[in-house]
């Protein structure tokens, strides 16, 4: 083992994190001899833990809540999608030295809608539902993809109007309140909202579906989301939950690190299974 291949998920809290179980699958599928840790930051600590896991010798590092906004500004270096996400779940020693933000929170939805959920987002009505980091982060690979249109509320109006104003140059997108809904029909429905952590429910109207809608909610646990639960007694056609998303952007960060794409459905499949039996 080399000092190249130390890697960790930097977060608080970080008892619940799946990142060194799903790391720990794609390294065993994909050959490939690396150590993956979780560790606790204090919330006032991030900066100088990750300066002393890059002087240490760590080779890369996953960041989640509540550190992404402090790992942007950390990275020496951006891509072009954490710049836009305002966001970095990824850091990267690179060759020279520096340290590299990316940001694979977005990619990881589109995967998991378009690979292995077989769903589509090219010419569909899209509604994302909440205006904080986890939607910041997905408006632009969902751009990318061509909707028809892409509507972005938040139960605070304003936050999903500025956002709407910082990616319009990539689509037909606009921003605000629930009252935007109105009587529009989405295709596609996205809860980017942190609701369901606490069981709360949104407060959308039901008329927003029809039997041909998809739903998406970037939250998981054992059991369904309140979100999942609404859409599904709407008699949604399709209903899924943010584990896949979960296991693709680390896919593409491991890929970042190893340059080897692991096979995800089998992952997915048996961490499902670890999250029922949990
Ligand atoms: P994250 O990085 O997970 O997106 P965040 O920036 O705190 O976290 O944003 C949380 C999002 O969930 C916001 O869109 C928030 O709405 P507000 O901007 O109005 O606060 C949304 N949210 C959280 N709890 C909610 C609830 N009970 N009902 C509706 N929206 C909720």
């Amino acid at each position: 083992m080399t000092d190249k291949d130390k890697y960790a998920v930097f977060g608080n809290p970080i008892k619940h994190s799946k990142s060194p179980l799903i790391h720990a699958m794609f390294a065993q599928q994909c050959s490939q001899h690396m150590l993956y840790r979780a560790v606790r930051v204090e919330l006032d600590g991030f900066a100088q833990e990750a300066e002393n896991f890059f002087s240490g010798g760590g080779a890369g590092l996953n960041i989640t809540v509540p550190f992404k906004r402090e790992a942007f500004e950390f990275a020496n270096r951006l891509s072009e999608r954490a710049s836009r996400a305002g966001a970095v779940n990824t850091l990267t020693r690179a060759q020279d030295g520096l340290v590299e933000g990316d940001n694979t929170d977005g990619i990881g939805l589109v995967r998991d809608l378009l690979a292995n959920l077989g769903w589509a987002v090219q010419g569909l009505r899209v509604l994302v539902v909440g205006a904080g980091g986890a939607a910041r982060g997905v408006l632009e690979p969902l751009l990318l993809e061509s909707p028809q249109e892409l509507l972005v509320v938040n139960r605070t109006a304003s936050r999903a109007a500025q956002l709407a104003t910082e990616f319009t140059d990539l689509g037909n997108l606009e921003g605000g309140g629930y009252d935007l809904i109105g009587a529009r029909q989405f295709d596609l429905v996205i809860n980017a909202t942190s609701a369901g952590l606490s069981g709360a429910m949104l407060e959308l109207p039901a008329s927003l579906l029809t039997e041909r809608s998809c739903c998406y909610d970037m939250v998981y646990g054992a059991e369904p989301t309140p979100f999942m639960r609404w859409s599904a007694h709407h008699a949604a056609w399709a209903v899924a939950d943010g584990l896949g998303m979960l296991v693709e952007q680390a896919a593409e960060s491991f890929y970042i690190w190893r340059g080897v794409r692991p096979d995800t459905g089998p992952v997915i499949n048996e961490l499902r299974q670890v999250i029922a039996a949990a």
